[in-house]
């Protein structure tokens, strides 16, 4: 259904990126507590997470889907907080598979609760699934989620999914110098056996709560250096514009890794993803400051087209380039900033 996309008129931010992508966060509950995203300490039983009737319902979601494919987004994900924790998650991917011009339909998640759903994801419409999953030594996996699971409820999760029918499946690594920098080759050759894609990200400065130092991020060219000693590695193009991934083929012909490489080497020039949090705003950039609220308008009698209206205006007005400016801004300037945090906006 890509065709008729040519035939729209296209939305274009200040540095001529077009909308491409809309990332939806169902949720912004989780059942693990990464340290690098919710660290324990924070989010504790007295955190207060936002009431049912602020979250936008499925009904709404899919309405606001709708508009923002007419305006250009082919790609959808279900992110969170942990996606699989709203109730009835596989109702909302149905309705999203049914909307015209959907070309792509995925959901990040931990895979804790993958066994349980996997089927009724995969009757919904559910047509890619990428997995977090940072390392298989489990004390560092524990380390890492906050001691909320093994690395063996993960792999069930897997292999639940492998069984629905899901291949490749993404596994995606937050790297932590330090922390998994150790594990990592275990980890793609592990995957490398069993077909899938593990995709190392640099650990980010994220929201205002990880306590983010630079000498916790390692390189994605050292991670590349790692992986290529052991099973040799070489470059591969993209599989599309604004791709987050750099992608490497293993020279022995079997399958591929992913780097992404917020820090080192950013990738704002060619971003071209919008983001839905849970309670119904739009921002333009992982690191936002302040949404725009689709939901209040929404709520108040809004129409498709005044709704539209907000969502271009937000997007052409759009100027983000967080990644491309974090080295320019001085520590003091980057802790003032009240960032979204990740687990509000889904990575
Ligand atoms: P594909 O459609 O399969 O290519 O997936 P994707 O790589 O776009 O999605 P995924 O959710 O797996 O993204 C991987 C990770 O990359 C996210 O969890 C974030 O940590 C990071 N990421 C994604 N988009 C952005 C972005 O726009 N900016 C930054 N800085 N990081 C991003
Ligand atoms: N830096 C990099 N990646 C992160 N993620 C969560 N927090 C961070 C961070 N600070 C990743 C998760 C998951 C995806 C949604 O984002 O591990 O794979
Ligand atoms: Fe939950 Fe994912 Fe954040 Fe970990 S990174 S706390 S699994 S949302
Ligand atoms: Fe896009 Fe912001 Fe990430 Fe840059 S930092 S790639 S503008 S989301």
């Amino acid at each position: 259904m890509i065709w008729h996309r040519h035939t729209h008129m296209a939305l274009h931010d200040r540095f001529a990126r077009p909308l491409r992508d809309l990332r939806i966060s169902v949720t912004d509950r989780c059942n693990f507590r990464c340290p690098y995203c919710m660290p324990a300490e924070i989010f504790g039983e007295r955190y207060k997470f936002l009431p049912k009737p602020q979250l936008l319902t499925f009904e709404e979601i899919a309405r606001l889907t709708r508009i923002i494919v007419r305006q250009g987004a082919l790609k959808i994900r279900l992110t969170g907080g942990e996606p699989l924790l709203r109730q009835g998650i596989e109702e909302l991917v149905a309705m999203l598979a049914e909307i015209d011009g959907v070309a792509d339909l995925a959901m990040t998640t931990n895979a804790f609760l993958l066994p349980q759903k996997i089927d009724a994801l995969k009757a919904a419409g559910l047509q890619r699934l990428t997995i977090s999953l940072d390392t298989l030594d489990d004390a560092v996996f524990r380390q890492m989620n906050g001691g909320r699971a093994g690395v063996d409820k993960v792999l069930e999760g897997i292999a639940a999914a492998e069984q629905a029918g899901f291949s490749p499946l993404k596994i995606n690594a937050v790297v932590q110098r330090g922390t998994n920098d150790h594990t990592l080759v275990e980890l793609a050759r592990f995957f490398k056996a069993r077909g899938h894609i593990v995709r190392f990200i640099e650990y980010m400065d994220v929201g205002n709560r990880n306590g983010w130092r630079m000498d916790q991020v390692l390189p994605s060219s050292e991670v590349v250096a790692l992986v290529d000693v052991e099973m040799p590695l070489k470059p591969a193009p993209g599989n599309y514009y604004g791709e987050v991934a750099q992608r490497y083929q293993y020279r022995d012909g079997e399958g591929e890794i992913g780097l992404i490489s917020s820090v080192t080497q950013p990738f704002c020039g060619a971003c071209t993803r919008m983001r839905l949090s849970p309670e119904g705003q739009i921002f333009t950039c992982l690191f936002g400051t302040k949404g725009t609220s689709l939901r209040d308008p929404l709520r108040a009698g809004a129409s498709d087209d005044e709704l539209a209206a907000i969502i271009s205006r937000t997007w052409r007005a759009r100027s983000d380039r967080y990644s491309e400016i974090r080295g320019l801004l001085t520590e003091a300037a980057r802790e003032e900033r009240r960032k979204v945090e990740m687990y509000h906006i889904g990575g």
